[in-house]
C-alpha cells in the first residue's frame, strides 16, 4: 500500500521538490540513479542535493542502496508527490480528501477544485510487475521497463481514452493528466456489485449498460474488462470506469474482449437477477449486435 502523500505537501520546498524531478530524470537512464549525477540533474548545488536527499529519505520519497555506487530511486510515494503538486500547480486540485476506492492497480481519492472530482493513481508495475509486463502490450516494445513507465502509460492511456468516450459514452468526465495520475469527475452512485436493483429497474439497467457497451464500441473501444466492478449505477443511469486496458475495436482481439465482456455482465445478471434474463438470451448474439451497431434492448431477443 502506498502512503498517502498529500498531507506531506505543505511542509516540501521547492528545491525537494528539483531533488525528486532530478532523480526522476535520472531514472529514465537507470533505476538506480548516481550520487554524482544528481546536482546537473535536479539543477542543485552538492550541499543542496546532501541537504535534500536527508528531507526526502526521511519522509519515504525516495530509496537508497549502495552496492557499486551510492544510488538513489523514486518510491511511488515521491512519484505521487511530484504529480500531485503539478496538478495543484495547473489549478486541478484545490482540496485533497477521503479515499473512494483501493483497486488492485491503483488508489483513488476524492478531490476538489471548483466540483468534487476523483484522483486515480494509477499503481500497474508496482503489484505485480510480470504480469503487468506480459499482459500489457503497450509496454512490450520498451527494453528497460520501470514501474514509473508502466504506470504513466496506463493513466495516458486511460486518459486518452476517456477523452475519446466522453460524452459519447457514459464515462467520468476527463479533467486532467500527469504522470501516472489522471483526474476526472467523481462519480455518484454506487457500484453496480454493491446494490441490489428494484424489480422494476433491473432490465432498464441492462438495457444501459449493453447500448453503452455498444456506443463504446461505435466510437472504437471495447473496454476489456468489464464487470459488476466497474460500472457505477444511480439514478440517472450507469457509467462505466477503469479503462486503462481497453482496447480499439481494430484490434485482432477486440471481438474476443467484447465477447468476454458481455459474458461477464450477462452471467453478473443472469446470477444475481435469473427472473429476468430471458433464458434465449445469449452473449454471443449480443456480440453480433453490437458489433452491427443494432442492439436495441434485451426484450428483442425473447
Ligand atoms: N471517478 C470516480 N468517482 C468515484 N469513485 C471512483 C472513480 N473512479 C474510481 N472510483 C472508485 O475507485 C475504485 C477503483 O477504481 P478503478 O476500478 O478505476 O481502479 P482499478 O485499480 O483499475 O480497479 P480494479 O483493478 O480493482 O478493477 C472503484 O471501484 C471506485 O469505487
Ligand atoms: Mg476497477
Amino acid at each position: 500500500m502506498v502512503r498517502n502523500v498529500a498531507g506531506l505537501l505543505p511542509e516540501l520546498e521547492a528545491e525537494d521538490f528539483y531533488l525528486l524531478s532530478g532523480v526522476e530524470q535520472g531514472m529514465r537512464f537507470s533505476e538506480w540513479v548516481q550520487r554524482e549525477k544528481l546536482p546537473k540533474f535536479a539543477s542543485l548545488s552538492e550541499e543542496e542535493v546532501d541537504y535534500r536527499l536527508e528531507r526526502c529519505l526521511k519522509r519515504g520519497l525516495i530509496e537508497k542502496k549502495t552496492i557499486q555506487y551510492e544510488g538513489y530511486t523514486l518510491q511511488f510515494e515521491g512519484y505521487d508527490a511530484l504529480a500531485l503538486r503539478a496538478l495543484v500547480e495547473q489549478d486541478m486540485i484545490s482540496e485533497f480528501g477521503s479515499p473512494l476506492g483501493v483497486g488492485k492497480e491503483s488508489d483513488v481519492y476524492e478531490v476538489r477544485s471548483y466540483k468534487p472530482l476523483a484522483l486515480k493513481y494509477h499503481r500497474e508495475g508496482y503489484t505485480n510487475f510480470r504480469e503487468v509486463h506480459k499482459e500489457r502490450d503497450y509496454t512490450a516494445d520498451k527494453k528497460h521497463v520501470s514501474w514509473m513507465y508502466t504506470a504513466r502509460k496506463a493513466a495516458e492511456r486511460e486518459f486518452g481514452i476517456l477523452e475519446e468516450l466522453y460524452p459519447d459514452v457514459a464515462v467520468p468526465q476527463p479533467i486532467g493528466q500527469n504522470r501516472h495520475a489522471i483526474v476526472m469527475e467523481k462519480m455518484d452512485g454506487v457500484e453496480l456489485s454493491r446494490t441490489r436493483l428494484e424489480d422494476e429497474q433491473v432490465l432498464g439497467v441492462f438495457d444501459l449498460l449493453l447500448s453503452e457497451i455498444t456506443c463504446a464500441y461505435t466510437n472504437g473501444y471495447v473496454h476489456a474488462d468489464m464487470s459488476e466492478y466497474n460500472v457505477f449505477v444511480n439514478e440517472e443511469g450507469v457509467t462505466i470506469f477503469d479503462w486503462p486496458q481497453a482496447v480499439p475495436t481494430d484490434h485482432e482481439n477486440a471481438d474476443e474482449f467484447l465477447r468476454r465482456d458481455l459474458r461477464n455482465v450477462v452471467g453478473y445478471f443472469r446470477r444475481k437477477y435469473p427472473q429476468y434474463v430471458p433464458d434465449e438470451l445469449e452473449s454471443d448474439e449480443l456480440v453480433e449486435s453490437i458489433t452491427a451497431d443494432s442492439f436495441e434492448t434485451v426484450t428483442e431477443f425473447v
